[in-house]
């Protein structure tokens, strides 16, 4: 198969990991017998830098001619003084999920048992076997992007809003995805809302209900996110899919990231009605430690599995590579964010070494 990827590396950290990801591409490529073109553009800093706008049309351009995208990070301190809308993840990251409809935002959090003493929670919380939940983040709608959006000037005073709307066949859409999803799984959904307070949220809950009478072998509960977040950390064995709008599912994965204890290891995947879809970590440009090759490759890494998977419907592929970490972890190889007693600590390229073997 012949596979077209735009990387889109941005900064921070996204250069390296990147770089680090494209080798483990090139390996199951090789041992799969496809063909991978790699085509780079700038976003983010980088290309405020080079181009003078964080997503330059030439990189839309890029975008729109391969089946999938790989994105690094984006943002940093440099620049964190432009206007805001000009910033790299106002001006980069959430045109790009619009422009290209990637309405379902997959961010998987798990704890592997080799990694439970990574994570904040007991390990009678977490449980032997580890702990993998599913969030199912709808990405192209809601608060984020509901018009009018402003700060203006009433009665003397500013005043800033946002609005929060969904459209019933936004939220139909992300909660087909989110059914489906489930049924390939343990057959849980949850639904996070504010039904309680919010009229966008009563809509929600009734679309989700009308939506799962497609799906009767799917349990599905429906909580209050504020509930939901406690029960994040309290006891998230409970989970197996979650399905939220777009600030919910924003705040819900980060719960779920935190418990995993390390940002380094959290892949995620932005998908379209067409599964093209757009792959990234979900731990950020970390520019305190850019370039000193010490960074985390896996979430990275991990997020062109899903890439293999999901764009590609490449499984056997991306299983290699999920196999691959876990037998490296097994092996007590690890990043330093992820380094525990009697673990061996590895550069970025070192750990990325480790993964190649194992492949
Ligand atoms: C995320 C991030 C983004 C979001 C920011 C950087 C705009 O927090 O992908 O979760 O809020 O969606
Ligand atoms: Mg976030």
């Amino acid at each position: 198969m012949k596979l077209n990827i735009a990387v889109l590396a941005g900064d921070g950290i996204g250069p390296e990991v990147v770089d680090q990801t494209i080798r483990v591409l090139d390996k199951v490529a090789d041992k799969f017998s496809h063909e991978i073109s790699y085509t780079k553009a700038d976003v983010g800093g980088i290309a405020i830098d080079n181009h003078g706008d964080a997503l330059p049309a030439s990189t839309i351009k890029v975008c729109e001619e391969s089946d999938a995208i790989l994105f690094g990070s984006v943002g940093g301190p440099k620049w964190d003084n432009i206007a805001p809308e000009k910033q790299p993840e106002r001006g980069a990251l959430l045109p790009l999920r619009k422009h290209f409809n990637l309405f379902a935002n997959l961010r998987p959090a798990i704890i592997y048992p080799e990694l439970a003493d990574a994570s904040p929670l007991k390990s009678r919380v977490i449980g032997e076997d580890g702990l993998n939940v599913l969030t199912v983040r709808e990405l192209t709608s809601g608060i984020y992007f509901g018009e009018p959006k402003s700060i203006d000037t009433i009665d003397g005073e500013q005043v800033g809003r946002d609005t929060l709307v969904y459209k019933e066949s936004e939220i139909e859409k992300i909660t087909v995805i989110a059914f489906e999803t489930a049924m390939k799984r343990g057959k849980k959904l949850c639904s996070i809302d504010k039904a309680n307070v919010l009229m966008s949220m009563v809509l929600w809950r009734e679309v989700v209900e009308r939506v799962a009478k497609n799906y009767p072998e799917v349990e599905l509960t429906h909580m209050y996110v504020d509930n939901a977040a406690m029960q994040m950390s309290i006891n998230p064995r409970q989970f197996d899919v979650i399905l939220a709008g777009n600030m919910f599912g924003d705040i819900i994965s980060d719960a779920g990231a935190a418990i995993t204890g390390s940002l380094g290891m959290l892949a995620s995947a932005s998908l379209n009605d067409d599964n093209f879809g757009m792959y990234e970590p979900a731990g950020g440009s970390a520019p305190d430690i850019a370039g000193m090759n010490i960074a985390n490759p896996i979430a990275q890494i991990l997020s062109a599995a899903m890439m293999l998977r999901y764009s590609f419907n490449l499984s056997a592929e991306a299983d290699a590579i999920e196999n691959a970490i876990k037998a490296t972890l097994k092996d007590n190889y690890r990043t330093g964010d992820i380094a525990s007693e009697g673990s061996i600590i590895l550069k970025t390229d070192e750990i990325t070494n480790k993964i190649l073997g194992y492949l």
